[in-house]
């Protein structure tokens, strides 16, 4: 249940049942996004929606499938009217976050749009001065290099020759990374 999952986070709520995310716990590969949608807070899974169909796209492009990448978010709850992630609901959920990092620890972590990029690398810079370029996400002992790139959903609504190119040009710096055949 949403509320026992967030005690401490009133305005997540109002969803229907958290959405954790899902892969493999040994996937080399996580994706981050920012929250779950209303096909995902009906399902209780991540990127089920358009953007997720663009995702699995973005996914197959690389070579993979999406059953061998971990596919999660920032928010584990749908947030009120969709709206972009507020502190207090960040901080509800990060601590699941972290611990999936911890536990999956992925050789790279690639952020999908600005919120997600903003808190994993901690920065307040937009999204488009920091995507296709390498961050890293530390925490202990811990450093996985990070790659930023649009989040599909903006891929969807500004889709150009220069957008995809630009996605596709980030990705491709992962597929390189992890070695995989370019398809
Ligand atoms: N958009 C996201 O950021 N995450 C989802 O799970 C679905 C859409």
């Amino acid at each position: 249940r949403v509320e026992a999952a967030f005690p401490y986070c009133e305005s997540l709520s109002g969803a229907s049942r958290p959405v954790f995310g899902e892969g493999p716990a040994d996937a080399r590969l996580v994706f981050i996004g920012e929250a779950p949608g209303a096909r995902e807070d009906e399902t209780g899974r991540p990127f089920v929606g358009a953007a997720g169909e663009k995702l699995d796209q973005i996914i197959g492009a690389m070579g993979l499938d999406r059953e061998q990448v971990f596919i999660t978010n920032i928010l584990k709850a749908r947030p009120r009217e969709n709206r972009t992630p507020t502190i207090d609901e960040i901080e509800a959920c990060v601590p699941y976050l972290q611990e999936q990092l911890r536990l999956i620890r992925p050789e790279v972590i690639i952020t999908l749009g600005g919120p997600a990029t903003k808190f994993i690398l901690q920065t307040s810079e937009g999204i488009t001065r920091l995507r296709g370029r390498w961050g890293a996400w530390e925490d202990g002992d811990l450093r996985i290099p990070v790659m930023p790139t649009f989040h599909p959903a903006y891929l969807l609504r500004n889709y150009t020759t220069e957008t995809r190119k630009q996605m596709w040009s980030d990705v491709q710096k992962v597929v390189e990374l992890l070695g995989l055949a370019k398809k």
